[in-house]
């Protein structure tokens, strides 16, 4: 008797044992999210990490020095992001891009540092910029060979170059994604998640794929950052329409995962000090990744200026985390507008046009209740106006040029 109750307790937790995995069999099959579902332990292990709680501050290689890099470059940058007070003012990511290593693998099948232009590997790169208190990024590729073709990609190399990066001590991966194999960059950038999960090193991951497959949908569980747009160059024209670009996914950016509408060229010397400090204003209010892509070494007063306003990039780190965007266009004239802890609000009125023009934000378009008075700072005054403000603000703004204020409650 005792060992027939026994027996059919075995065969209830059998079958209910085998009733549980068909249910999760099928639920696996039929989800439309099943892709993101197998990434979705590592992503959480990532975010574990704590990585990305606000957008990545500091420095890339590929807007001013494109492949012409070399380990003395990089080195020189780390010092001079010391030296002239931005590490300090949160640019502590010093990016390696494209044109690192050498176009073969090594017997083992290991990526290798260029021995012509970074002699001492990038181990050792990474303990000089360590020892700075700084963080050391670099850049593969979702593909056979990077975009420059001058090295070899990551794809089906994942899980060793994750792990040789981790064993640098790299800290930050941007993830081209050239020369593939045509299939979909969710297919192939999950992949590597995986694999710096499990390289046991927290490495933030920048999804690059140019915004083809809209990464602002899935990026969140694959990566810290995803590019929104293709590259940005040093003129007005690129930089503005890459800001159109990226606005448009505004709600997708949160603490843990960012829009990026491409690196800083602000100090590249395409553009005017009034563009540059509009380039400055709508990535930090668009909560984008403020990656310098200038030559910190020689940066001219005016190009310190912009990239060292604390105001403006306190707003781009605040710990609300929430992406403004356009709140209202009428021709040339643009308000951008976003909250900010506190019950705070920045905004920014642009002119996009050829004249001086006066532009108006209303508090209905900026979310603020309509009978609430505020206190303005101009964020590139560095005054607090005198004036408190009801219903609306007004400023003259110059062409190419914008205005940022945080507005604040007063009783
Ligand atoms: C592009 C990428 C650039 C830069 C370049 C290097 O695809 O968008 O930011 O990394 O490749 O070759």
């Amino acid at each position: 008797m005792e060992r027939r109750r026994f027996s059919y307790e075995v065969l209830v937790f059998l079958l209910t044992l085998l009733l549980f995995s068909l249910t999760c069999a099928t639920a696996s099959s039929s989800d439309p999210t099943q892709l993101h579902d197998h990434v979705e332990q590592p992503r959480r292990n990532l975010l574990a990490n704590g990585l990305a709680k606000t957008p990545p501050m500091g420095w890339n290689s590929w807007n001013h020095f494109s492949c012409q890099i070399n380990e003395n470059i990089i080195k020189e940058t780390a010092d001079a992001l010391v030296s002239t007070g931005l590490s300090k003012l949160g640019y502590r990511y010093v990016n390696i891009d494209d044109c690192w290593a050498e176009l073969n693998r090594d017997a083992s099948g290991n990526l290798v540092a260029k021995k012509s232009t970074f002699p001492s590997g990038i181990k050792a790169l990474a303990d000089y910029v360590h020892r700075k208190g700084l963080k050391l990024g670099i850049y593969s590729d979702a593909g056979y060979l990077t975009c420059s073709k001058q090295m070899p990609g990551s794809l089906g190399h994942e899980f060793q170059d994750a792990k040789t990066f981790a064993s640098w001590g790299i800290d930050y991966l941007k993830y081209d994604n050239c020369n593939n194999d045509e299939s979909k960059p969710t297919d192939r950038y999950p992949v590597m998640t995986r694999a710096l999960s499990m390289a046991r090193r927290p490495i933030f991951f920048s999804l690059c794929e140019w915004g083809d497959l809209h990464p602002a949908l899935w990026g969140a569980k694959v990566g810290n950052s995803w590019r929104t747009t293709n590259d940005i160059n040093d003129s007005w024209e690129s930089m503005i329409s890459r800001a159109d670009m990226n606005e448009v996914y505004a709600d997708y950016a949160r603490p843990g995962g960012w829009n990026d509408p491409d690196m800083l060229e602000v100090g590249n010397g395409g553009m005017t000090k009034n563009e540059y400090i509009v380039h400055f204003s709508l990535w930090a209010l668009s909560k984008a990744p403020l990656l310098l892509g200038c030559d910190v070494r020689n940066m001219t007063k005016e190009t310190v200026e912009i990239v060292t306003n604390k105001e403006v990039i306190a707003v781009n780190q605040d710990s609300l985390g929430v992406q403004g965007k356009k709140v209202r266009m009428e021709g040339d004239i643009e308000i951008w507008a976003g909250p900010l802890s506190m019950y705070r609000v920045a905004v920014i009125l642009l002119n996009r046009g050829p004249w001086n023009i006066s532009i108006t934000a209303n508090w209905d378009d900026i979310g603020i209740p309509s009978k609430s008075v505020v206190q303005a700072r101009d964020l590139w005054e560095h005054k607090t106006l005198v004036e408190r403000f009801q219903e609306k603000l007004t400023a003259q703004v110059d062409p190419h040029g914008c205005k940022m204020y945080v507005l604040k409650p007063v009783a």
